[in-house]
């Protein structure tokens, strides 16, 4: 069994002697191993049951430890470095030799950021090594913001869950890559590309599978509950016309009652986006907890961080 505590000294000791640990970030709570160590990266990829060809992300206490990791920082790199640092921007660069192939999944790149939550910080300060810590949920499964999420999913394999409280900003990081030194946009995140580009100009996009958003087959299955979800219009139509079932309703606003939905998410009573990205995976654990026949929900208006929850939802009820 996993403790679960706020001593980062306890977490510290597990990571130097090559044990797992998850770490509370501003987006979700990560599986977090000392990247340098073989031994913690298998364990990384065995416990999340990640394929071993998807690469894991760094993270660092601050930018000055990047060039430790990286062969070389394009110009605009810095800039988004510089100004979204710490917080939800991961940058994918060229990586020096000292960080393994297997972390890389074979790529000649590597993810990394740094995180903006005092006690992960204040870890990462503490330690002499990059922290590798993808998502802490189980490949493909709904990611965890809160220290009981990832409990809930890992009865074995951690040492400690180092308890952040829940994650303030609730969607992962937004992803940037760069080809020929042009930024590139790798996965919708936390801070709305819009933000981005009004720092460094247009970003090319290049979303794995986000050739058609209208059809959500393109999409491979991630973020996903153990129940079955279903994206639909007409919210109230499904409910009316399937009494018999036992139905959970995940909407963003407050717009209709839904009395006879079995259980009801409002992801944000007043409408507001960052409330909602903030309640977003909390409220898909919390309908996936309630033995539900079925999850309804609709997308956002396609804006700002509508976009990555969106992309999330697309994810979830894919095949
Ligand atoms: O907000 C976040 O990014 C959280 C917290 C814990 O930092 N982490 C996270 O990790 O979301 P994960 O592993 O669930 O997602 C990282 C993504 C994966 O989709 C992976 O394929 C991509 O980053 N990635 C990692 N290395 C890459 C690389 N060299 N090139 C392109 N994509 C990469
Ligand atoms: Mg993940």
């Amino acid at each position: 069994m996993q403790k679960i505590t706020t001593d980062i000294n306890l977490a510290i000791n597990s990571l130097k002697i090559g044990k797992l640990v998850a770490i509370p970030t501003e987006t979700v709570y990560g599986l977090a191993g000392d990247a340098l160590n073989e031994k913690a990266v298998e364990q990384i990829f065995i416990l999340k049951k990640r394929p071993k060809n998807n690469p894991l992300i760094l993270h660092i206490s601050s930018y000055e430890k990047l060039q430790e990791i990286v062969k070389n920082i394009p110009f605009k790199a810095k800039k988004l470095a510089k100004k979204f640092w710490p917080g939800p921007l991961t940058l994918v660069l060229e990586k020096k030799n000292k960080i393994s192939d297997a972390v890389s999944a074979g790529k000649s790149t590597i993810a990394v950021r740094v995180p903006n939550h005092p006690l992960t910080l204040k870890l990462l300060n503490s330690i002499d090594f990059p922290v590798a810590a993808p998502s802490a949920n189980p490949s493909g499964f709904i990611s965890p913001t809160s220290a009981s999420h990832v409990s809930n999913f890992f009865k074995d394999g951690l040492d400690v869950i180092l308890n952040g409280g829940l994650c303030s900003k609730g969607l992962e990081s937004t992803i940037i890559g760069f080809e020929d030194d042009n930024p590139i946009l790798y996965r919708h995140g936390a801070i709305p590309i819009s933000d981005l580009e009004d720092c460094i100009g247009t970003i090319g996009k290049k979303i794995k599978n986000d050739l058609n958003p209208s059809s959500p087959g393109m999409f491979s299955r991630h973020y996903s509950p153990r129940t079955p979800i279903i994206l639909i219009n007409n919210l109230s139509k499904y409910i009316y016309e399937n009494k018999h079932k036992k139905i959970g309703v995940l909407s963003f606003e407050n717009k209709e009652g839904f009395t006879l939905a079995t259980k009801h998410e409002i992801l944000s009573k007043s409408g507001d986006i960052n409330e909602a990205a903030k309640n977003f995976y909390s409220a898909l654990h919390s309908l996936d907890s309630k033995n539900l026949d079925i999850i309804i929900t609709t997308l956002l208006p396609e804006k700002g961080l509508g976009k990555t929850i969106n992309d999330r939802l697309k994810r979830a009820v894919a095949n």
